[in-house]
């Protein structure tokens, strides 16, 4: 059973960690899981995390009592040449999310989005934005934290939150 996390700034050696965020948000629905290392390599995905960490990049880790990473939320400005499925427009930054299963609906989620909400702010961000399939409960918890529906495809959604 998971304990207490806490969380820190995410600092470049942890880019092996996001990027099994990364993959624990392409497999979100948890069926037929991809493989890690087609999903790190994949055009869609690779852009998260590839080059991790960037200038522009800022993000968040939840760690366990022994440091152990838990969890991760970050953003990074993609250019509209190698748009993220979230894009909106040049220098608004995507977030992408993700917690280890097992410590799923312990407030991990929830707490790593305020922190980098907070931190958007603070750099002056004015939005961020994100992409979130339809039937991804992660949606109500982005509307809970206020992000709003900007754009809808058939299945997915971009999600963007005003900071200013
Ligand atoms: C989405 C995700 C990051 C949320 O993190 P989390 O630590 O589970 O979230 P929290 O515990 O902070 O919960 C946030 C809210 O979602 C709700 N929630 C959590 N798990 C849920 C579930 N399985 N079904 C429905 N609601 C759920 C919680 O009740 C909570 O709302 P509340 O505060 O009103 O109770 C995490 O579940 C995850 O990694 N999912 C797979 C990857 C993914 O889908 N990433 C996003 C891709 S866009």
């Amino acid at each position: 059973m998971p304990e207490d996390f806490t969380i820190r700034a995410a600092v470049q050696s942890d880019g092996s960690f996001l990027g099994d965020m990364v993959v624990e948000a392409a497999n979100w629905r948890g069926r037929s899981p991809r493989a890690r290392h087609e999903i790190l390599t994949s055009v869609e995905h690779r852009r998260y995390i590839a080059g991790w960490m960037r200038p522009a990049d800022a993000g968040f880790v939840a760690v366990d009592s022994d440091d152990r990473p838990i969890g991760a939320a970050w953003y990074r400005m993609l250019p509209p040449s190698d748009p993220g499925l979230g894009f909106v427009e040049t220098a608004v930054p995507e977030l992408i999310i993700g917690v280890q299963p097992i410590w799923r609906a312990h407030g991990a989620g929830r707490a790593l989005l305020r922190r980098l909400l907070s931190r958007a702010r603070e750099q002056g961000h004015r939005r961020l934005s994100l992409s979130v399939e339809r039937d991804n409960f992660a949606r109500t918890l982005y509307r809970s934290e206020g992000f709003v529906v900007t754009h809808a495809l058939p299945d997915r959604d971009t999600m963007v939150h005003r900071l200013s």
